[in-house]
């Protein structure tokens, strides 16, 4: 899975790009990199104010995070590729900046903070507090392996220690919670009610209003389709045999089969999973409420 957080001295992005710039509602935005450090300045003509870009958020789309004067702001511009450089963050179109301060970001709540740090990085949080002295960028094992550690240790240490749970024993509908704790479960966009495309990007809500989410069969579970210990598989076909499982030809095992598709026998997701894109995030996510998909037909929530 992807890196969540980039730090200073590893930033692939800034790297790649020493030098950014935009201009949103009357203020100057600049990111130069030198020394190994990006900084981040925003003006409005006749005073600047600059801060270094500690936190990277995300790996392709970047989205900083600043600690300024005890308080930190979610950056007002993020790096997106598919805009070719910075633009407005994805949920400040309509901040109205009044000041520099305003114009350099949104003050995030401490809560919000520390669930931004418990999704996008392990150890950044504990007991519900900000940690980031012993923060690490991205998801370690341990971090989807409670006890993991503890029981590696007690096995070096010749004792028997308890094991961690098995994750892949899960049903579907478990590990959608699961994975769901970061890429929120389908309560919780509920209980959000994100509606209209907005919710895209939350799969395992997509996932379990398609008539092929079946709680208990894990041929349609997230890590049937997902490995979480390798990257995301981009080509269409390699999907196909997650589909077959269900809708191919009856197995040997007597497992319930589905029907096929009268039309393809291949690259089912490119039709039944259509990429949708993301009202202001400048990228598109995968549908993952499979169906059958007719040109012009509206957002099904
Ligand atoms: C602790 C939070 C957390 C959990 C739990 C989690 N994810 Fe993620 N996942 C993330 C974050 C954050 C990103 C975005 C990384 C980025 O873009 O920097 C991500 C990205 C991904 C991606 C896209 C990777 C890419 O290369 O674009 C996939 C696929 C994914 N997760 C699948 C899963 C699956 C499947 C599970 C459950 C087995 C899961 N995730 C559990 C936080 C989590
Ligand atoms: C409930 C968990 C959660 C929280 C809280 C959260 N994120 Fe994320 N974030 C994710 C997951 C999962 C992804 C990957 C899938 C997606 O883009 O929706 C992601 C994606 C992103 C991306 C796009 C990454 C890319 O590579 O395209 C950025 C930027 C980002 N988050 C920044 C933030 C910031 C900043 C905060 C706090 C203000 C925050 N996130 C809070 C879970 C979370
Ligand atoms: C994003 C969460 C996530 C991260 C991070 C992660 N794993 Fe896993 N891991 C899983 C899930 C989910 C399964 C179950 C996969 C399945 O359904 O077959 C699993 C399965 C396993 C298994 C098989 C036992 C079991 O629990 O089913 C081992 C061993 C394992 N992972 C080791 C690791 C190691 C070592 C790392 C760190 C390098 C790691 N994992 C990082 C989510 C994760
Ligand atoms: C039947 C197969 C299948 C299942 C089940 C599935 N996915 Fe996906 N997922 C895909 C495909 C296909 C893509 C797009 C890959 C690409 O970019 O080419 C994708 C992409 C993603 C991405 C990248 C962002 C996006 O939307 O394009 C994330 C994150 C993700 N899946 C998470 C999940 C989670 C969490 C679950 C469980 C709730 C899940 N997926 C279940 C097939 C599946
Ligand atoms: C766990 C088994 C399972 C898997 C895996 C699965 N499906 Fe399904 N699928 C079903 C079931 C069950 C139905 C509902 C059948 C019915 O209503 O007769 C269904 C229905 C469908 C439909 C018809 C939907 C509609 O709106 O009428 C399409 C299209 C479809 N699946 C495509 C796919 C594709 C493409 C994949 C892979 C990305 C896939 N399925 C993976 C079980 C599965
Ligand atoms: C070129 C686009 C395309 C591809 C690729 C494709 N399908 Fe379909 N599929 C359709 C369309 C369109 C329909 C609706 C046909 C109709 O209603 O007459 C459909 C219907 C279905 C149905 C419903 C069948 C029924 O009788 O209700 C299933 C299940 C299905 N597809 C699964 C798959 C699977 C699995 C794959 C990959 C092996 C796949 N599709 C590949 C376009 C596609």
């Amino acid at each position: 899975m992807g890196i969540g957080i980039e730090l200073a001295d590893n930033q692939a992005v800034l790297k790649a790009h020493p030098h950014l710039s935009t201009e949103s509602n009357g203020y100057k935005y600049d990111i130069q990199r030198k020394d190994g450090v990006s900084t981040y300045t925003v003006s409005d003509g006749a005073r600047s104010l600059s801060l270094p870009i500690r936190y990277g958020f995300g790996i392709s789309s970047q989205t900083f995070v600043f600690d300024y004067n005890g308080h930190f702001y979610e950056s007002l511009v993020s790096y997106y590729p598919n805009a070719g450089g910075l633009a407005v963050t994805m949920g400040s179109e309509r901040v109205r900046p009044r000041n520099l301060v305003e114009a350099m970001g949104r003050e995030t709540s401490a809560d919000e903070i520390v669930s931004c740090f418990g999704c996008h990085s392990s150890g950044g949080v504990s007991q519900g507090k900000l940690t980031l002295d012993s923060m690490q960028p991205g998801l370690t094992c341990e971090h989807c392996h409670a006890g993991a550690g503890a029981h590696q240790e007690a096995l070096s240490q010749g004792k028997p220690g308890a094991a961690p749970k098995k994750l892949g024993e899960l049903s579907a509908e478990d590990t959608s919670n699961f994975c769901g704790t970061c890429h929120r479960t389908w309560d919780a966009v509920v209980r959000m009610k994100t509606w209209g495309q907005l919710n895209v990007r939350f799969q395992p809500y997509r996932l379990a209003n398609s008539k092929c989410f079946l709680g208990n069969d894990r041929r349609i579970s997230c890590t049937a389709c997902h490995n979480p210990h390798d990257t995301l598989v981009r080509d269409d076909a390699g999907y196909d045999h997650n589909c077959l499982a269900c809708h191919g030809k009856a197995s040997a095992s007597g497992a319930l089969m589905q029907k096929p598709c009268p039309v393809a026998k291949a690259k089912c997701v490119s039709c039944h999973m259509p990429k949708v894109e993301l009202p202001g995030s400048h990228s598109l996510f995968t549908d993952h409420q499979i169906r059958i998909v007719h040109a012009g037909d509206p957002y099904p929530n």
